[in-house]
């Protein structure tokens, strides 16, 4: 039986970068007494009854979530346009949460749910197996000195988990501003034994049809930076 684990539990998993940011007192103390209501419920077994718990019909909803979701604007925006499905967001940055948590509570959204927690450990703590109908990775920190590179999101490892708790034919998509985070993340991609390109081996994505211009992108256009696109299904 999972039970939530929204607290960080000595894990390993070190969280590099902003953890906290620019929030006054009032606002960490808001957080505090928000973040309940989006905790997942205290017992599940598998997606069945996670769906269950969460009000949604398992054979109607789909069961998403989106990690590193900033100051979560894709996440309300996709919460808000599919309120059949139920969306889990992963995020360590406690600013994105206060932010994300006044979006959703804005656009009038009870079909999200919210993990503070470094992504590995919150998926293999929180999310049963097989159990995903798609995750959402969009501009991960690019950490782009090379020794650096080990604190990349994308690592191996880190894709092992995301597959475990796809169900078969259950996407991840990825987007990156960089182009030389975009071609480490496609080499470990191709390279996944549990996952196929959805457009063509080897090749980027186009732009999802589905697809919100956020203002990160958009600050990256203006550096001149491309999008680069990466859709994926879990085998089997
Ligand atoms: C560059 S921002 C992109 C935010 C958002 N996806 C967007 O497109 O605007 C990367 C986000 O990932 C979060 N992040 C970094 N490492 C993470 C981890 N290990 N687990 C969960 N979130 C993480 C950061 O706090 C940050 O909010």
């Amino acid at each position: 039986m999972l039970t939530v684990s929204n607290v960080n539990r000595g894990n390993p998993f070190k969280v590099f970068g902003r953890k906290k940011g620019q929030l006054k007192d009032w606002e960490v103390d808001w957080l505090a007494e928000s973040l309940p209501r989006y905790r997942l419920p205290e017992e599940y077994s598998d997606r069945a009854t996670l769906m269950q718990a969460l009000g949604a019909d398992p054979d109607q909803g789909r069961l998403l979530v989106e990690v590193g979701f900033g100051n979560g604007d894709v996440l309300a925006w996709l919460a808000a346009r599919h309120p059949v499905d139920r969306l889990i967001g992963i995020e360590v940055f406690q600013e994105g949460m206060v932010s994300a948590i006044k979006k959703v509570e804005k656009a009038g959204c009870s079909n999200v749910r919210l993990i503070e927690d470094h992504a590995q450990p919150a998926f293999e703590n929180n999310i049963p197996d097989s159990s995903l109908d798609g995750v959402y990775i969009h501009f991960p920190d690019p950490w782009r000195k090379k020794r650096h590179h080990k604190r990349r999101l994308i690592q191996h490892t880190f894709l092992d988990v995301v597959v475990k708790k796809l169900r078969p034919g259950g996407f991840v998509q990825l987007a990156t501003d960089w182009q030389d985070y975009a071609l480490w993340m496609i080499a470990l991609t191709e390279a996944h034994p549990g996952l196929t390109n959805a457009i063509e081996k080897g090749r980027f994505a186009p732009r999802p049809d589905e697809w919100l211009e956020t203002n990160f992108q958009r600050r990256g256009w203006r550096a001149g930076r491309a999008s680069h696109y990466l859709l994926y299904r879990k085998n089997g």
